[in-house]
């Protein structure tokens, strides 16, 4: 024997995935699949945009070579981006979707002698994988109060306060996974403001960008931070709002005062070509190229538009049916994007999945997309009766 493979250790599916896999394997033909975060049509589809085709259709005509990119990424992309964000001043990098961002980020850090990272209570559940992996030990700060279901800005607050100058700390820059749940526009000003006071650095994580007012809305947060000249880390993914899950387009960048943008571009740079050498060109084209041609950006603006308002429709829904079962809570309508975080336990989960063929996130966590005006009745009925 030359190798101990046989000392691998077997992982347990990961905890959105796994249950995707498991829908996919169940026979009943009942199922709904309310796991995994991605925009599905009213028939369950999850199409490819009209404004992604027409780019697509421009790239088959246009593009002259494959050659690789340059190891930060495609130049157009990262310019159109910056556009959107409206500063120079950045070290940009194209990553493999939001996550890329988060490990190109973790692993910077890392590098800097950063070794503690906090994170929202509660949060998507992979960064917790993420930056430990990186070496990380992973803190929660108290976000989310599930007795009074919305943002306990004032505890965030507090334990903010407390820590050290230079901490860096995860944020949901919109449409927060899983809680829907996002600070004010007062809140990220006094956020701001706390950061500068006591030297902290959030690592804005936007991986949906467009799904609570309007892509350019919705980076209101982000412009703010530059504006008022603060240092931060950022993660922009492009699955969700361009529907590229497969294509892994994501925009890292990092910002502040005290940055040596050649320095940093540099390290990325090495961290970047150590990994995967270099990035993917075709989905990063396809973004770059609606971003800057002005009839494909009015086209997909309302494109995300309809799929924004068909996931609202069906929070409505879901609430006024969870009302009529005398189970309501309104305060799930104020909230955004394409989760909810509902009061169940684990073993409601698990039961709402072997009994009736419900998949959700053992954490309670709803995506609506895998909902329709004729199964929430259904839903909903399993639900009350746990
Ligand atoms: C989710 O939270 O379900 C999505 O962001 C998909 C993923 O990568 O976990």
């Amino acid at each position: 024997m030359l190798a101990n493979f046989h000392a691998f250790p077997r992982i347990p599916p990961d905890p959105i995935f796994g249950l995707q896999k498991r829908f996919i394997q169940d026979p009943r033909g009942h199922k709904v699949n309310l796991s995994v975060g991605v925009y599905k049509d009213s028939a369950l589809q999850t199409p490819i945009l009209t404004c992604v085709k027409e780019a697509e259709k421009q790239l088959l005509q246009q593009e002259e070579t494959k050659n690789y990119l340059p190891i930060e990424g495609d130049p157009l992309f990262l310019q159109e981006v910056r556009k959107v964000l409206g500063t120079e001043e950045l070290c940009a990098f194209q990553v493999l979707g939001g996550s890329g961002g988060l490990r190109l980020g973790a692993e910077m850090l890392y590098s800097l002698g950063e070794r503690k990272i906090y994170v929202p209570k509660p949060t998507w559940l992979n960064h917790l994988g993420i930056f430990s992996q990186c070496g990380h030990q992973v803190f929660e700060y108290p976000y989310y109060d599930c007795m009074k279901k919305k943002v306990d800005f004032l505890a965030m607050k507090e334990f903010l306060h407390d820590l050290p100058p230079g901490s860096v700390f995860v944020v949901h820059v919109c449409c927060h996974n899983p809680t829907g749940a996002d600070l004010s526009k007062r809140e990220w000003e006094e956020l701001s403001f706390l950061c500068a006071k006591n030297k902290l650095v959030p690592f804005f994580d936007a991986a949906y960008l467009g799904w609570d007012l309007g892509f350019e809305e919705d980076v209101f947060p982000l412009q703010l931070f530059i504006q008022e000249r603060r240092d931060f880390l950022l993660t922009i993914s492009f699955s969700k709002n361009c529907a590229l899950y497969a294509e892994r387009v994501g925009f890292f960048c990092l910002h502040g005062e005290s940055l040596v943008i050649d320095h940093a571009l540099s390290l990325g740079k090495q961290l970047i070509r150590r990994n995967y050498s270099n990035p993917p060109l075709h989905g990063a084209r396809i973004v770059a190229t609606i971003l800057r041609t002005p009839f494909l950006r009015n086209l997909w603006k309302e494109e995300l538009c309809c799929m924004r308002e068909r996931i609202r429709y069906m929070r409505e829904l879901f609430v006024q049916e969870l009302i009529r079962h005398g189970k309501g809570d309104a305060g799930l309508l104020e909230k955004t994007g394409l989760f909810a975080l509902l009061s169940l336990q684990k073993e409601q989960v698990e039961n709402l999945i072997k009994q009736h063929a419900i998949y959700l996130t053992e954490d309670g966590r709803i995506c609506f997309a895998g909902l329709t005006e004729e199964v929430i009745p259904t839903v909903v009925q399993a639900m009350c009766v746990l």
